[in-house]
C-alpha cells in the first residue's frame, strides 16, 4: 500500500470515529437510564482512544493530525441521530445501532485492507470495540432493558 493511501485511509476512519463520537454525544442526553447511560459513555470513550490512535499512527507516518470536526458524512449521521433523538431514549438507541452497523461495517471493511501488520492489529483491536458497542445497543433494544430498571 502506497503512503498516501494509507494516510487517507487513515484519515477515513478518524472521521468515522469523530462523527460516532459526536453522535453518542447527542444520543447520550437521551439516556435516562443510568446503566445504559454508563455502557454508552464508556463506548463513546472508546472512540475517542480509536480518534487518538489512528491520529499517533498518521503522525508517525508523517501525516498531519485530523482535526477533530465532524465531517459532512458526520451530518448526516449525528443529523439522525438528533431526529430520532427527538423519538426519546428507544429512538436514540435505534439511531446508534444504524450508526454502530456503518462503524462495523467500515472497520470491517478496514480491516480486510492491506494495511502493515501493526495497523491491521490495531484496526482489528478498534473492530472489536465496535462489535461490542453494536451487541451491547442489540441486546438493550431485544430485552427493552430500560423497562426492567425502570
Ligand atoms: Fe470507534
Ligand atoms: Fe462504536
Amino acid at each position: 500500500m502506497e503512503l498516501s493511501t494509507l494516510i487517507d485511509k487513515l484519515e477515513d476512519l478518524v472521521k468515522l470515529d469523530v462523527d460516532a463520537s459526536s453522535s453518542y454525544s447527542q444520543a447520550i442526553d437521551d439516556i435516562t437510564d443510568p446503566s445504559i447511560r454508563r455502557h454508552l459513555e464508556r463506548y463513546q470513550q472508546d472512540h475517542e482512544e480509536h480518534i487518538i490512535a489512528l491520529s499517533d499512527e498518521i503522525e508517525r507516518f508523517g501525516g498531519t493530525r485530523p482535526s477533530h470536526t465532524p465531517s459532512i458524512t458526520g451530518f448526516f449521521i449525528t443529523g439522525f441521530t438528533a431526529i430520532r433523538s427527538a423519538m426519546g431514549l428507544e429512538g436514540a438507541l435505534r439511531a446508534m445501532e444504524m450508526n454502530e452497523h456503518i462503524t462495523n461495517r467500515k472497520y470491517e471493511d478496514a480491516a480486510s485492507e492491506g494495511f502493515p501488520p501493526e495497523i491491521h492489529s490495531l484496526i482489528t483491536k478498534h473492530l472489536d470495540d465496535e462489535r461490542r458497542h453494536l451487541a451491547y445497543i442489540q441486546r438493550v433494544l431485544r430485552e427493552r432493558l430500560w423497562e426492567q430498571s425502570a
